[in-house]
């Protein structure tokens, strides 16, 4: 017979010996998913995956369908998130420091130039990309009911997505931010009524000084980030309480109103069959979520499960966005020019390239070019949902049932290219017209 302490030693031994796959099991409460029950327990077991419904419509994992520009968008916040802390380690959001700090980060550094070049690159792909997924959504009619809000929350992040950019665009405290926040603060000086007092809230003084630096940093930094995460925590938890991604009419889009239709169908025409089925079906909480779902009753579905289909997909666009802007960073340095010089602005002194619109706008009225006209756009945009009733053509890109939306839009698009391909290439000293060849 063993004594106690051999049986101890035993039991702490094959504790030891276990200690990592009971580590692994505490983590991950279930193996591989092998099967569909496995699945389905795999996306609702795991923090991450529970944010993804277990099974999506195959219409959602079309690449030419979202282009995986909302995904990208996220990546590239979160590259935003995690190279900005990195970078505040080292900036000071102070006139005489901040300067310094740049070319500490260019010169003493360790890959401070690359965390600085990744950080540029992906502020400027963000508004890019964030600006065509509004167009994709657009252009696919997926701002209809029942998605109205999630597109007004979509057109407030963009909004957000500017004025983050915008406000780090000062940061670096040389010419090119100093003047190009002169120019884009005098624009919201045009607002009639409040322009003044707009301007002195965000400048903290009449002039870009010292008290903008703070302001501007807090904002971008603190304020803006965070409100950023909460309004994408709610555009994700839109996207699953409006019935997953747009989709085609039919295929499920419909959603409860369709189902309820099938089942009422179902049950008139064999009434007994469809009692005992619905009497014996087993309803998971999932099933209370009220908007489409893909399995209930005999229904035949167009759906693939999350794990690992929409997984794999979105591990896909991650490692794209990520090595796109690690590939861009190693190509590309951010810009430094000279220090600030207040008595020497340069000539022309322009916006940041997203606002070179309104500037060349501004250019031909300042308070039209400035407040009204972009004004009257983001009035239109957040009323887009509201006007344009229909149901026809959601899920497909430039359907034909939207023709005058879409060339509406396209329309607004393309004019606002124009002016700031005019803004960037085509204006010289005093904004006068010149060649860029
Ligand atoms: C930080 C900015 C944003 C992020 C991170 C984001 C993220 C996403 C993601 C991941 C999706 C799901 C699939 C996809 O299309 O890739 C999505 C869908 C959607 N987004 Fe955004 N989005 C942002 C901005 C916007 C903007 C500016 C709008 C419109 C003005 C918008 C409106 C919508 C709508 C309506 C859907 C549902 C589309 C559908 O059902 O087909 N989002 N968003």
């Amino acid at each position: 017979m063993s004594s106690p302490t051999t049986t101890k030693e035993q039991g702490l031994w094959t504790a030891v010996r276990e200690l990592p796959s009971n580590v692994w099991s505490s983590v991950f409460r279930h193996p591989l998913p092998a099967s569909d029950l496995d699945r389905a327990q795999t996306s609702f077991t795991n923090f991450f995956l529970h944010l993804h419904p277990v099974k999506v419509n195959r219409n959602t994992l079309r690449p030419v369908y979202t282009m995986g520009l909302g995904l990208i968008s996220l990546f590239l916040f979160m590259i935003l998130v995690t190279t900005g802390v990195l970078l505040m380690f080292y900036y000071v959001p102070s006139t005489t420091q901040a300067y310094d700090r740049m070319l500490d980060l260019r010169g003493t550094v360790a890959f401070g130039i690359f965390l600085r070049n990744m950080h540029r690159w992906s502020a400027h792909a963000m508004v890019a990309i964030v600006f065509l997924h509004m167009c994709r959504v657009f252009f696919t009619g997926a701002y209809k009911k029942p998605r109205e809000f999630n597109w007004v929350i979509g057109v407030v992040l963009l909004l957000v997505t500017l004025f983050l950019s915008f406000t780090g665009y000062l940061l670096p405290w040389d010419q090119l931010a100093f003047w190009a926040i002169t120019v884009g603060t005098s624009i919201a000086g045009y607002a009639p009524l409040v322009g003044s007092q707009v301007k002195f809230l965000l400048l903290g003084d009449t002039t870009v000084g010292q008290e903008a630096l703070l302001r501007f940093y807090v904002l971008h930094v603190a304020v803006l980030p965070v409100a950023l995460t909460m309004l994408v925590a709610i555009h994700f938890w839109r996207i699953r309480k409006d019935g997953g991604l747009s989709r085609p009419e039919g295929d499920g889009e419909a959603g409860a109103g369709i189902m309820k239709l099938r089942i009422e169908a179902e049950t008139a025409a064999a009434p007994s069959r469809a009692a005992a089925a619905l009497k014996n079906k087993v309803y998971g909480l999932q099933g209370f979520v009220r908007a489409n779902f893909t399995k209930v009753g005999n229904v035949p579905d167009n759906s693939v499960y999350a794990w690992p289909n929409l997984l794999l997909a979105e591990l896909f666009v991650f490692v794209l966005t990520v090595s796109v802007i690690l590939v861009l960073s190693l190509l590309f340095n951010a810009p430094l020019e000279e220090p600030v010089n207040v008595m020497h602005p340069p000539n022309p002194a322009k916006a940041p390239w997203y606002f070179l619109g309104l500037q060349e706008m501004v250019s031909y009225s300042a308070f039209w070019g400035g407040i009204g006209i972009p004004g009257l756009m983001v009035a239109l945009l957040l009323a887009v949902p509201y006007i344009d009733r229909g149901r026809q053509g959601v899920g497909k890109w430039f359907s034909r049932d939207r023709l005058l939306a879409n060339t509406l839009f396209i329309s607004m698009v393309i004019l606002n290219v124009i002016f700031i391909i005019i803004g960037t290439f085509f204006r010289g000293p005093n904004w006068s017209f010149v060649s860029p060849f």
